[in-house]
């Protein structure tokens, strides 16, 4: 197809562009929000020795058949497409399976503990909380069998929880077995489900066909009915599962992080191998209120063509975290007014310059362009939110001065007063110097 010639397009039509359904714009503040929140959890996984990883955002699309192609991640949500060369790659709908390549790739040394930050896409049916675009956060801990591995990577997402203020979260748990106990386990309910069949939504016998463990978390009613009498993964698991679970358990006490047991948990993914878990936000509605889940995928390395390699990790939903804040009204967009404004009376020029220095001195400035009354430029210093006004008038810039009006927040009780031009980085970095926690808490957020 020849290329369209853009000038050609916006004369005929000048359509008016939209967001893509289930895509959505970040604005500030919300994007300063966002920000905060990735920054908080980067803070405290690698205080736990968690390193970054930043794999493409895009990949062969075999990496993502891997995480499990009966899955509908997989297989109905993929954004997927032939690339100009004619190969098959995929935008990625998760982080883990991306990690597992990008570790089979460079064997780094192990253990191997990684997060992470990022887009991912599912072709779902939008709704609040279920976008088609968002953004997850997580960690991936690779080449340990060690059960305190489980109950560290737990507490590190419930700290991550309770630090944004989140009270109303469920940690809900469960173990899938090795693999063989999985396969065991699967047939068991296959065969259940399989004499159930007449009572079983059509939904979920079409499951059945692809992945009978997905049909355990129908929340059809005519499902449900089926669903409490079916066998339970505890009473298949192998003497080393259980051991493994009970360790998890004893971690999890030991550490005072309540969870519940929830036998029916089946995570989305294929991947997962004994410990399995998820995050339950009491605030949300209940089929979006999963803000974070994960588990052990112990055979995933081997499938991607590496070594076999033990692996637990989790990814929480950056979108749903921040709706359920929204809901319980904790972890609020930062502060991120500004130090200073500059309102330049005489010719614009004390604003270019000024405003370049104190950025220089690591203050936040700003100013209006395109000069302006006194009243306008007040009004802009106002919206901004600035805590000083630098006012530079026909006297103090024959004087060699200027002058600094307090605005907002800790300056507010201060008096308007004439500072030397040379000595202005100093008097304001003096001036804005945190007396207590609350402001130092503003400091930190610009
Ligand atoms: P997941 O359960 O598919 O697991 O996704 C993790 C979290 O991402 C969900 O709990 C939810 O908060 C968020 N999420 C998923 N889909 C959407 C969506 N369409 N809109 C908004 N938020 C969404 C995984 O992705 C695994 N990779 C987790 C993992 C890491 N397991 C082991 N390591």
């Amino acid at each position: 197809m020849p290329p369209v010639a853009c000038s050609a397009v916006t004369e005929s039509r000048r359509e008016q562009f939209q967001t893509l359904r289930g895509m959505r714009d970040v604005l500030h503040p919300e994007s300063a929000r966002r920000r905060a929140l990735v920054a908080s959890f980067a803070r405290q996984s690698e205080l736990a020795g968690y390193r970054e990883v930043v794999p493409p955002l895009v990949e062969d699309l075999g990496v993502f058949l891997r995480v499990g192609e009966s899955t509908d991640v997989v297989t109905k949500e993929m954004y997927d497409f032939t690339d100009k060369d004619g190969s098959r790659i995929a935008l990625r709908p998760e982080m883990t399976a991306g990690v597992m390549r990008t570790f089979v790739q460079h064997r780094p040394v192990l253990p191997w503990k990684v997060w992470y930050s990022g887009t991912n896409f599912r072709h779902e049916r939008p709704q609040k909380g279920r976008y088609r675009m968002f953004d997850q956060i997580g960690v991936e801990a690779l080449g340990v069998d060690d059960a305190d591995l489980d109950v560290e990577v737990i507490a590190l997402a419930s700290r991550f929880f309770e630090s944004l203020g989140l009270r109303q979260v469920r940690l809900l748990v469960n173990s899938l077995g090795d693999h063989d106990d999985r396969e065991r386990y699967t047939e068991a309910v296959r065969v259940f489900l399989g004499s159930r069949l007449d009572d079983l939504s059509d939904a979920a016998r079409a499951t059945l066909e692809r992945n009978p463990l997905r049909v355990l978390d129908s929340k059809r009613p005519e499902d449900q009915v089926v669903i409490v009498d079916a066998p339970l993964v505890a009473d298949h698991l192998s003497e080393d599962s259980a051991a493994h679970y009970a360790r998890v358990l004893a971690g999890l006490d030991a550490l005072g992080i309540s969870y519940e047991q929830t036998p029916r948990l089946v995570r989305g993914l294929d991947y997962y191998r004994r410990t399995t878990f998820e995050f339950a936000a009491e605030a949300l509605d209940s089929a979006q209120n999963a803000i974070g889940g994960g588990g052990r995928y112990d055979g995933l390395a081997e499938a991607m063509g590496g070594p076999a390699t033990d692996g637990i990790g989790f990814a929480l939903g950056v979108d749903r975290i921040l709706l359920a804040c929204d809901a319980e009204g904790v972890f609020p967009a930062s502060d991120t007014s500004i130090d200073a404004f500059v309102v330049d009376l005489v010719g614009g020029e004390s604003a270019r310059d000024l405003t370049h220095a104190l950025r220089a001195a690591g203050i936040s400035a700003d100013r209006r362009f395109g000069g302006g009354s006194m009243k306008a430029q007040m009004k802009s210093a106002d919206r901004s939110g600035a805590r000083f006004a630098i006012l530079v008038g026909e006297d103090e810039l024959a004087a060699g001065e200027l002058t600094l009006r307090p605005m907002l927040g800790i300056a507010a009780d201060g008096e308007q007063r004439r500072v030397a031009r040379d000595d202005l980085v100093v008097e304001l970095t003096r001036s804005l110097t945190p007396t207590d926690t609350s402001s130092d808490q503003h400091r930190t957020n610009q």
